[in-house]
């Protein structure tokens, strides 16, 4: 069997539920407290032993590979300042080997994914979406990579949602289950309100095989008029096994607001120069809110 070695970080969409922030400014690059979401994906594909990764973007995305280059000036300056620190959390994002391609209409998912066919070949590859951010003893990736290597069959990555929340995601038809690991009878993407066949939902990690291309050569329209991932799984689970996996961590949606400003309260509240101050300042922030509503 061979190894995943490679990862793609689709990163081309327009990001306007962040709009205006992201007029000029990928989103992408927002940060949860002092690193840009997608350096915590990057972070996570190399934890879980990617060597190389090429992130897909759009028009406006150019912040992206500014961040994860070399920035001689700013590190001499934070060398000579003896600020080491900061100079290791500077460098640390450079250290891995990024590449580029641009999806050069916003087709969708699927297509930004097909977009970097030629750098995968013919080999298995993880996809990691920026807008789930995972915490987990394991790196969320890396579970999927052992199932991977147990199974030889393609693992897409779900956790359970709330029944009120089915319609947003890529939703699985469950057959049977062995420990955290789904056979799985269909993939959805987005069902209508109360007709998902199940509430495990698809949560932006997968590890693929290369014959998913085959579906995605195909190009053809599913959910909102775009070229879907869901529904080129759907079609490779017809021809060979496609499993879920509901890895363990605490998944953070990090693509609408409410989720990132949660995400962002969670991590700042892990953080033990923050940590105290903020739960002072949130204390007297309810005070406050109940008073005015009292
Ligand atoms: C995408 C996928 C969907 C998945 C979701 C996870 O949807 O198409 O299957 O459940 O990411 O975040 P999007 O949120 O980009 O519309």
């Amino acid at each position: 069997m061979k190894q995943v070695r490679k990862a793609i970080i689709p990163a081309a969409g327009l990001g306007t539920r962040f709009l205006p922030a992201t007029k000029a400014m990928p989103k992408e690059m927002l940060p949860i407290i002092d690193k840009p979401t997608i350096q915590y994906i990057v972070e996570e594909a190399v934890e879980a032993g990617i060597e190389d990764i090429i992130i897909v973007t759009g028009k406006g995305k150019r912040a992206i590979e500014d961040h994860f280059d070399h920035a001689f000036e700013l590190e001499n300056n934070l060398a000579e300042k003896g600020k080491l620190k900061l100079l290791e959390a500077v460098q640390r994002s450079s250290k891995v080997d990024i590449h580029y391609i641009r999806q050069k209409e916003p087709k969708g998912l699927g297509h930004a994914v097909w977009c970097a066919r030629r750098f995968i070949g013919d080999e298995p590859f993880a996809v990691l979406l920026g807008d789930d951010i995972v915490q987990a003893e394991v790196p969320c990736l890396k579970q999927l990579i052992h199932q991977y290597e147990s199974t030889g069959g393609s693992i897409i990555g779900v956790q359970p949602v709330a029944d009120s929340e089915t319609q947003r995601y890529g939703i699985i038809d469950p057959i049977a289950k062995e420990g955290r690991l789904y056979q799985v009878r269909t993939f959805v993407e987005k069902p209508p309100a109360g007709q998902a066949p199940s509430n495990l939902a698809i949560m932006g990690r997968y590890i693929l095989n290369p014959e998913i291309f085959r579906f995605l050569d195909l190009q053809e329209e599913g959910a909102g008029g775009e070229i879907q991932l869901t529904d080129a799984i759907r079609r490779l689970n017809e021809i060979q096994n496609v499993y879920a996996y509901h890895f363990q961590g605490v998944r953070y949606d990090v693509g609408e607001k409410l989720g990132f400003i949660l995400t962002t309260l969670d991590f700042a509240m892990q953080n033990s120069e923050l940590r105290t101050q903020l739960l002072e300042e949130m204390e007297k922030m309810v005070r406050k809110q109940s008073q005015a509503i009292g």
